[in-house]
C-alpha cells in the first residue's frame, strides 16, 4: 500500500473499515462535538466571546463618525503620527478604525462605564486584540461590528491586530486609555 501509487483493488471503499481506524473517526467525532458545543457554553459562561451586533457600512459613512467624535472630544495626540487620544462622554458611542497597518483613534474611556464600541476595516481583514485582557474581535471591511464594554480596572492596554495583513501586521499596534474619574 502506498500513498501516491493507485490502491491494488479498484473498489477500495467497499472494504470493512479496521477496528483502530473506527477508532480515530469515533474520537473525532466525538472531540468535534465536543468542540462545537464549547462555542455556546462560551458564550454563556466565559468572558471572552462577546454578544456583539453587526450591520452594513462603508468606509466613507464609517469615518465620518469616527470623525465627528475625534472632531469633539481629542484631548492630545500621541505617537509620531500624532494620533488623536479621544475622551467621548461615559456612555457614549465610540469608534475605532482599523487599516493598514493603523488603528485610529486611541480611546480613553471611564472605568466603570459602558461603551458601545464599534469597530470596522477600511481595507482588508484585521482583529482587535486588547491586551492583557485577552479579548479578540475580528474586524470585517464592510462591516460596523458593535460590541458594549464596560472597562472595570484603569491603566494603559494594548490593542494589536491579531489577524495576519499583509508585511506591516506586526507593527499594527496601538493603546487604549482606562481611567479613574
Ligand atoms: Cu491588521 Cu494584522
Amino acid at each position: 500500500m502506498s500513498a501516491i501509487l493507485p490502491p491494488e483493488s479498484r473498489v477500495w471503499w467497499k472494504q470493512p473499515v479496521d477496528r483502530v481506524e473506527g477508532m480515530w473517526i469515533a474520537l473525532a467525532l466525538i472531540w468535534s462535538l465536543i468542540m462545537f458545543f464549547m462555542m455556546p457554553y462560551w458564550h454563556v459562561f466565559g468572558k471572552q466571546n462577546l454578544s456583539n451586533e453587526a450591520y452594513r457600512t462603508t468606509p466613507e459613512a464609517f469615518s465620518a463618525k469616527a470623525q465627528a467624535m475625534v472632531d469633539q472630544y481629542t484631548v492630545r495626540t500621541e505617537t509620531e503620527q500624532k494620533i488623536p487620544v479621544v475622551r467621548p462622554p461615559a456612555g457614549s458611542d465610540v469608534y475605532l478604525i482599523s487599516r493598514l497597518w493603523q488603528w485610529w483613534p486611541i480611546l480613553e474611556l471611564e472605568a466603570g462605564k459602558s461603551y458601545r464600541l464599534h469597530l470596522t476595516s477600511m481595507d482588508y481583514l484585521h482583529s482587535f486584540s486588547l491586551q492583557p485582557e485577552n479579548l479578540n474581535l475580528q474586524v470585517i471591511p464592510g462591516y460596523e461590528g458593535v460590541v458594549t464594554i464596560t472597562p472595570t480596572r484603569a491603566g494603559k492596554y494594548s490593542v494589536v491586530c491579531n489577524e495576519y495583513c499583509g508585511l506591516g501586521h506586526h507593527t499594527m499596534v496601538s493603546s487604549l486609555y482606562v481611567v479613574n474619574k
